[in-house]
């Protein structure tokens, strides 16, 4: 059943390739520079309309959402917000005509999420589902949708999921786009980045025993932060949520420049950051970052792009992942995450599929 792999969370990381052909196929127009969801086209028309949205979720889709937000206001200019389900469900939330609610749900089945789906309805708002569970609950309350189509994933930590919730949100987000003011050439570049992201993935799995190795130096640390900037500070959140959930390691994810203003206190020479760091336009803000980590002992794990002096002589170690434009980078950036906390709890002795108090789905609250 793990085809091969010790863990099915690691076959699931390998299987990301595959997975996004999967999530991608027939959904996108080259011709055109669109993309064509079947499960929103009932809800084409009224898309065009909407003038907010409010994406909820848990977790690891919670992240997702976050990039999904930078996506959609890049693209479509549609503002957008994303809350925790369980915060949402509770406080009595704004929702006026024009508001769409989106849900995203690996499982389909986690309780939260799904009654944030029904208070949105309850409240007149269309809510849409990003689910990978075919025929799941949430799937089938929604307003309409799109499946991941990732296949089953049965490691606790999701993996493939979120890189597929990605690709969705961004098919999303050029379809709302190309509603409105994105351009015909930039939806074409865009359909066409999207298309090489598979081959692109495979290149980054190649990284997986590099990883091992980077891990062996930092399995026994007992904290972690987790820093990157616009599309990848989800990648860091999401990169840290990993950390804990499989290794047992304290993590946290924050946007680089937070960092001074509270947890540089935490930095001495026994504390990895792990920063996020691809070649973009702001990549000299987040070198600046850098040099204040190693300025206090700080251990820094760059995942960088090509081309990424002076971080080469700064950081002390380098993961170079292939370059794709600045939206799509989540889905490259997350994978060596992934790896990194994978080896590092297997290095541990740990569960790494079914690690301690934790459910693949969450359907109490
Ligand atoms: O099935 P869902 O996407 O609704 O699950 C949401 C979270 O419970 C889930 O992402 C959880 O955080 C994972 N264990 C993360 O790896």
């Amino acid at each position: 059943a793990k085809g091969g792999f010790p863990h099915f969370m690691l076959k699931e990381i390998f299987e990301q390739p595959e997975v996004l052909r999967n999530t991608m196929r027939g959904r996108l127009l080259t011709a055109e520079g669109n993309a064509k969801l079947a499960g929103l086209d009932t809800n084409i028309k009224e898309l065009r309309n909407i003038n907010r949205i409010i994406i909820t979720a848990c977790g690891t889709s919670y992240y997702a959402g976050m990039v999904g937000e930078y996506m959609i206001e890049d693209l479509a200019g549609v503002p957008v917000e994303v809350e925790y389900a369980s915060e949402f469900r509770y406080r009595n939330p704004i929702i006026k005509p024009g508001t769409l609610v989106i849900a995203i749900s690996q499982s389909g089945e986690t309780a939260d999420t799904l009654a944030a789906l029904r208070e949105a309805q309850q409240k007149g708002a269309t809510a849409l589902a990003i689910c990978n569970g075919v025929g799941s609950t949430i799937a089938r309350t929604s307003d309409g949708g799109v499946y991941l189509h990732a296949g089953p994933e049965i490691g606790v930590a999701s993996t493939k999921a979120f890189t597929s919730q990605v690709t969705v949100l961004a098919m999303i987000a050029l379809l709302l786009g190309r509603q409105r003011r994105l351009s015909f050439e930039t939806g074409a570049d865009i359909v066409k980045d999207l298309l090489e992201l598979p081959d692109l993935v495979t290149e980054t799995l190649k990284l997986s025993d590099s990883i091992a190795e980077i891990a062996k130096t930092l399995c026994k640390a007992n904290n972690f932060l987790y820093l990157g900037r616009h599309f990848c500070y989800p990648v860091a959140m999401e990169g840290a949520l990993k950390l804990k959930e499989i290794s047992y390691i304290h993590a946290e994810g924050y946007p680089a420049a937070e960092m001074k203003h509270g947890p540089i206190a935490l930095i001495d020479e026994n504390m990895p950051v792990v920063v996020i760091a691809p070649k973009d336009s702001l990549f000299d803000k987040i070198i600046s970052n850098i040099r204040e980590i190693k300025a206090r002992g700080g251990k820094v794990i760059a995942v960088t792009t090509e081309d990424c002096h002076p971080l080469d002589e700064i950081a002390d170690h380098i993961i170079t992942v292939p370059k794709t434009r600045p939206m799509l980078m989540p889905i490259l950036a997350c994978i060596p995450l992934q790896l990194l906390a994978y080896h590092i709890a297997v290095l541990r002795g740990n569960d790494v599929d079914q690690p301690r108090n934790l459910a693949k789905s969450v359907t109490v609250e």
